[in-house]
């Protein structure tokens, strides 16, 4: 059990002065899904992630200190007031309250914006609270002297994952694991830790095309989906079915076996979406090019060899995964045969990377 009371701050000082921080956070795709949460957003089963690059969310924020406590903030997007973000925001200040109870002597303005088209259907919550989270946590680093560097990383994946649960995987990269299992060690229901185990050059800079074949409104929102794994008759199958893939990953990152990799991933996808088909109420959450996209990547794999695959996030869209080796060869035909599938041919390259960055000036 996590004692969550490790990321309580209690000694901290009050700074009178007026500071902007900016950092960005990239989104990331999970390899092992996560999909049922317990409560305070513990998640029901581990999931192993690899971080993303061009797809990222860049927030500023500028603290002034107040006289009277209590949350208080102004949210802009692009520079625009956006009321519409304002209850995700004030929920994540209130989960995290107790845990950074320093918020409430000051006021914020927070302004973000994504490097990714705001309809392209791309989640923007897991990059989108990584990236407050990695500001809240700047701000700590300058109320508090007795917490080293790991603390603060496992805190800012701690609170991002307050606010999403995926997004405590957006903090590091390249490979983050969220969840505690058996074949991780210090893995954590808490907050997300970096793969640590050998890694063959194989899994170095895999490239990931998201292709966008929906933009759509999501039918049914993440949190629904969740709450739909109590229940449901096979969780318990599933939730057990992640840790050994989960464990049957660890080695092949290390053999460098893309046949195994590819079976796992693809198969946890659609373990994903099955879930959902079979849960009460059942929802599909593909749409018929995404299954035009799946069938055209195997018909590709089987022809030329070329070890591409694919993964499916709570969406319609299908990221196309690929060792960097055989570059040339997908994004040829991702253009000349995939992008007929996605809306307005529209898609997204990306590749692995390390997570957030710090752009204060
Ligand atoms: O972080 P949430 O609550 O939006 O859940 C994300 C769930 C999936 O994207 C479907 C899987 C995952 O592990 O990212």
């Amino acid at each position: 059990m996590v004692d969550f009371n490790f990321f309580i701050t209690s000694n901290y000082r009050k700074l009178t002065h007026k500071k902007t921080f900016t950092f960005s956070a990239p989104s990331n795709i999970a390899l092992v899904k996560y999909w049922g949460k317990k409560d305070n957003q513990i998640p029901a089963n581990p999931s192993l992630s690899f971080t993303l690059s061009n797809c990222k969310t860049i927030t500023s924020l500028t603290f002034t200190a107040k006289e009277t406590k209590g949350i208080s903030f102004d949210l802009l997007f692009e520079g625009q007031p956006k009321e519409s973000f304002r209850p995700k925001i004030q929920k994540y200040f209130e989960r995290i309250l107790p845990y950074c109870p320093y918020i409430e002597d000051y006021h914020f303005t927070i302004d973000t914006q994504n490097t990714f088209p705001h309809s392209s259907g791309i989640a923007s919550s897991a990059s989108g609270m990584a990236a407050i989270s990695a500001n809240i946590i700047a701000l700590e680093k300058e109320l508090v002297s007795d917490k080293d560097e790991n603390y603060f990383l496992q805190k800012a994946s701690f609170l991002a994952r307050l606010g999403s649960g995926s997004a405590c995987r957006s903090i590091k990269g390249e490979m983050v694991v969220w969840g505690k299992t058996e074949s991780i060690a210090n893995s954590s229901d808490a907050y997300g830790i970096e793969f640590d185990y050998e890694v063959h050059p194989n899994f170095k800079n895999y490239q990931d095309s998201i292709l966008l074949v929906d933009k759509g409104e999501k039918q049914v929102s993440s949190t629904v989906g969740h709450e739909l794994m109590f229940g449901h008759p096979f969780a318990e199958q599933r939730f057990a079915q992640a840790h050994e893939n989960i464990a049957k990953l660890k080695a092949i990152f290390a053999s460098g076996d893309l046949t195994e990799f590819i079976k796992i991933v693809e198969s946890e996808a659609l373990t994903l979406h099955a879930m959902m088909m079979t849960s009460m109420p059942y929802f599909i959450l593909m749409k018929p090019n995404t299954l035009e996209i799946i069938n055209a990547i195997w018909k590709f794999r089987n022809e030329t060899q070329v070890p591409v695959c694919f993964t499916l996030d709570a969406g319609a869209n299908v990221h196309v995964l690929y060792p960097e080796s055989v570059k040339t060869q997908v994004l040829d035909f991702i253009a000349n045969e995939l992008s007929q599938y996605c809306q307005n041919n529209q898609y997204i390259n990306d590749f692995v990377g390390n997570g957030v960055e710090d752009l204060t000036q």
